[in-house]
């Protein structure tokens, strides 16, 4: 670990995590779920949630859907005085790795085009953009990423 990166656990996020979740998800993310979709979600086997953990702090949380030999990450954010510590990319990897053991084959995720930071962290993990749906977060183009789990 670099002297840059926090000193943060990677756990499965259980239902008690919720509210955590939902006030991350709210806050820092643009389409945010419903309160009831992610309590839902975080309960439902279909899904998978990590969440990244400084002291008793939720600091940062990502959550997949997994669809037979797919998965599709719902979303992933970082608060923003952890950011830049590896964090989001420690969480990415969590779901490739729950992908590798499920078999799960390849992982896609939706991002804004604007989404500098985001789309740096995809590609820097072996994301890449297979197709975008313009105007698809308001007048913003959505990319869809993909990237194999071998
Ligand atoms: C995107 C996000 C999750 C990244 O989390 P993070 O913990 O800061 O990411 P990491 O520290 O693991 O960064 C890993 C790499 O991603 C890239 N990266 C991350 N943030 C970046 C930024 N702001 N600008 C450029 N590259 C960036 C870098 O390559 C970085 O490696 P480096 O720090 O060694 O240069 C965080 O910025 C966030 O929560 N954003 C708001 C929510 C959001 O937009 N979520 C995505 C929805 S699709």
């Amino acid at each position: 670990m670099s002297d840059k990166e926090a000193d943060f656990k990677i756990l499965k996020a259980l239902a008690s995590d919720a509210d955590d979740i939902v006030a991350l998800e709210h806050e820092y993310i643009e389409c945010p779920w419903s309160e009831k979709d992610l309590t839902n979600a975080l309960i439902n086997p279909l899904y998978t949630f990590y969440k990244a953990e400084i002291g008793q702090e939720t600091a940062g949380y990502i959550g997949v859907n997994w669809c037979l030999d797919e998965g599709n990450v719902c979303n992933v954010a970082v608060k923003k005085g952890y950011r830049r510590m590896g964090i989001g990319k420690e969480l990415v990897f969590a779901v490739v790795e729950e992908a590798r053991k499920r078999s799960v084959k390849r992982l896609y995720l939706e991002v804004n085009a604007f989404n500098v930071a985001a789309i740096a962290l995809y590609e820097k993990l072996g994301f890449r953009t297979v197709y975008s749906r313009p105007r698809y977060y308001g007048e913003d183009t959505a990319l869809v990423m993909m990237r194999e789990t071998e």
